[in-house]
């Protein structure tokens, strides 16, 4: 069975495989308005430091588990604990995939609205809608966000369908580097509008009287986001990549891009929103409703609506397929049934929720469970419960349980690497991480 399994053909599609499904919505929708929440340069700071304390030993550790079993999440566990509790770590992870996917391609299927409305110049120089009212009638309308939605999760299936390297590996090698390109232009052509600097100033000049606790943990919350921690996903990919590959320098790269995304997202958004007087601290809206008006009074808007959204889609994409492959290889390996048909039922299952979780905008909008929306439900159970749960879950079966042995071996590749921080990484895994995600959970859940 292992023989036969499908992996990664190499080192570059590995890391493009894990950077893809790093770099998202979080790096591109969500970064920026945080840093702009939780001033600036201090929050991006914050965000950095807890990036490499922390989000670097959750995910060396999910690496080498699941490079070492050599199986998806849920047989990880099931192979590993069949008779503890740390089985259902499995069903956990299967349930929060599906959940962020769900609400993901809702988001995801906006872009793909937006890349559709920068071609029929929906928003260009002289056009004079009301952006506001633009983006709310389409959220709300019960046909167009659904049926973007099922393109969007189409071309995930389509992806995921094709395997390993025939379609992950393949795509995402394609994809991020021409995101990359893509948001180096953007980023070029904002830093060169007038009036550019106060953005720049306004990004990185860290203003630590407004950065409130809550931004705290705002930031690490947001580092495990970005990084797919505590899901699953890094563990399944990880166990595709070959056991010759050094896992520290994968990790260290996977990093540096999410990161170095995260940053130019912030430098082609903030001088734009300067330049054209807009609120840099506007929220979740920043790219739906700020951005098109910035597009709108620029030269060639047009076209760098276009590229923009372009980008933003395809990060989802990169990122909705990880997703999707945690269920896909579940189905695949324990239930045994053809890649075709697993990829089939899980789009089909994710894509109705996702629907849900649209309509919620529109016709659903009077379905509340407490005082969230479906939409609300799925986003806030997931991201700020079954993620850190996920989180900590992985922290303390790799610090406590794992053997230490194995893990090291894992890490150097039984001897062959030098691994320098074997110590430090086990004590964040026992203490630190473990800590650090229960305070931003129970905060999150308003009981701290
Ligand atoms: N990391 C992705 C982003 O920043 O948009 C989102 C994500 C993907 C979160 C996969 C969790 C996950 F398991």
């Amino acid at each position: 069975m292992h023989n036969t399994r499908d992996s990664f053909g190499s080192k570059f599609g590995a890391i493009a495989a894990l950077a893809g499904s790093a770099v998202g919505l979080g790096n591109i929708w969500k970064f920026p308005y945080e840093a702009g929440n939780n001033g600036g340069g201090a929050f991006l700071l914050v965000y950095i430091f807890f990036t490499v304390a922390i989000g670097l030993p959750v995910m060396l550790s999910e690496f080498a588990l699941g490079r070492y079993s050599g199986r998806n999440a849920f047989g990880t566990f099931d192979r590993l604990e069949p008779k503890t509790v740390w089985r259902y770590f499995g069903v956990l992870v299967l349930l929060a995939a599906t959940m962020i996917l769900s609400f993901y391609g809702t988001v995801a299927g906006w872009t793909l609205e937006y890349v559709f409305k920068s071609f029929t110049f929906s928003f260009h120089v002289g056009t004079d809608v009301d952006l506001n009212t633009m983006f709310s009638d389409f959220i709300t309308n019960p046909y167009k966000p659904v049926f973007w939605q099922i393109v969007f999760m189409a071309l995930t299936g389509f992806i995921v369908l094709a395997g390993v390297k025939k379609g992950i590996e393949r795509y995402t090698k394609l994809m991020m580097p021409l995101l990359f390109v893509l948001i180096l232009i953007l980023g070029i052509r904002a830093c060169t509008l007038d009036g550019a600097m106060e953005g720049i100033k306004f990004f990185f000049l860290p203003k630590f009287s407004e950065l409130t606790s809550q931004g705290v943990l705002s930031a690490l919350g947001q580092a495990f986001f970005s990084l797919s921690i505590g899901m699953g996903v890094l563990l399944t990919y990880a166990s595709y990549i070959k056991k010759d590959e050094n896992l520290t320098s994968i990790s260290l790269q996977v990093i540096c891009a999410d990161t170095l995304i995260a940053v130019l997202a912030g430098i082609a958004i903030f001088p734009a929103v300067f330049a054209f007087n807009i609120a840099p601290d506007s929220g979740p809206g920043l790219v739906f409703l700020t951005l098109p008006q910035v597009f709108q009074s620029m030269a060639f808007g047009q076209l760098w609506a276009i590229l923009f959204f372009l980008l933003l889609t395809m990060a989802a994409l990169t990122s909705s397929i990880s997703l999707l492959e945690v269920i896909v290889a579940f189905f695949v390996e324990e239930k045994h049934i053809s890649r075709r048909k697993a990829t089939v039922i899980s789009t089909v299952i994710v894509t109705i929720f996702g629907i849900l979780c649209t309509l919620s905008f529109g016709p659903l909008k009077e379905v509340h469970i407490g005082n969230l929306s479906v939409f609300g439900i799925f986003d806030y159970v997931s991201s700020n419960i079954l993620l850190p749960v996920g989180g900590i879950l992985i922290s303390i079966y790799m610090g406590w349980r794992f053997d230490r042995r194995l893990l090291e071996a894992e890490l150097t590749n039984n001897g062959e690497l030098k691994l320098w921080l074997l110590k430090p990484l086990i004590f964040v895994l026992k203490y630190v991480a473990p800590l650090f995600i229960l305070v931003i959970l129970l905060h999150s859940l308003g009981l701290f």
